[in-house]
């Protein structure tokens, strides 16, 4: 029976954005972006005008269930020579479209709430996953300087955000990640291996049955 007091769900979404410890170096933060969420999928769009969605291939020819483009000065992509950042889009030959001053903004920021000020990324990922795709567990490695953290914003339907550690070894634990949370990892937790579950079917008024995610890095 209820007690007639709001769920603890109710609560967290009363009390605005929480930070919620992922592992030394790595927090959640729970709805950091969620009022600039429609505006940031509305980016997206623009750039993915310019730049399109496209399933890329692991060097070892695998394609990846996730689709990918990027903003910024340069753009992380895969194929069969391997894993690498670049000024241009291969599939246009132009460069990636620019990094919005939104983008750039909110990055800066969750880094500095997360313990780290001056984050100011080249480099943005943006992952685009329809139900069944998934990310198995990487290290986020092919960046020239690791002192500086990686900023994750996911945007549409929830997904379960797999944080493990240092080891591929360390069995991950699970995060839900909501439209409007960010992940930040850094210092002990830069190379932290990490993954998304398979999406599962679901619905989000603003994205359909799509979640999409921003990885931001220093990547130069
Ligand atoms: C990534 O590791 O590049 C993306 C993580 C996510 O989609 O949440
Ligand atoms: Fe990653």
């Amino acid at each position: 029976m209820s007690d007639g007091l709001p769920s603890g769900d109710l609560l967290a979404g009363l009390a605005g954005p929480s930070t919620e410890p992922l592992a030394s170096g790595a927090v959640l933060l729970r709805g950091f972006a969620a009022d600039e969420a429609a505006a940031l999928l509305e980016a997206i769009g623009r750039i993915a005008a310019q730049a399109p969605f496209r399933h890329l291939v692991t060097p070892g020819g695998f394609r990846m269930s996730v689709a990918m483009t990027n903003c910024g000065a340069v753009g992380w992509i895969s194929d069969r020579r391997g894993y690498r950042y670049g000024a241009d889009d291969p599939e246009t030959g132009k460069p990636w479209p620019a990094m919005p001053p939104l983008f750039r903004g909110l990055a800066g920021r969750a880094a500095r709430e997360a313990g780290f000020p001056g984050f100011e990324p080249e480099a943005c990922l943006i992952n685009r996953y329809e139900p069944g795709a998934r990310l198995t567990l990487h290290q986020d490695r092919d960046e020239g300087n690791l002192s500086h953290p990686i900023v994750s914003v996911s945007l549409g339907v929830p997904a379960t955000f797999l944080f493990g550690g240092l080891d591929r070894k360390d069995k991950p634990r699970r995060f839900r990640v909501d439209h409007g949370d960010v992940a930040v990892w850094g210092g002990p937790s830069r190379l932290a291996f990490h993954g998304v579950d398979a999406l599962k079917q679901g619905h989000h008024d603003l994205t359909g049955q799509l979640r999409y995610n921003l990885t931001f890095r220093k990547a130069l």
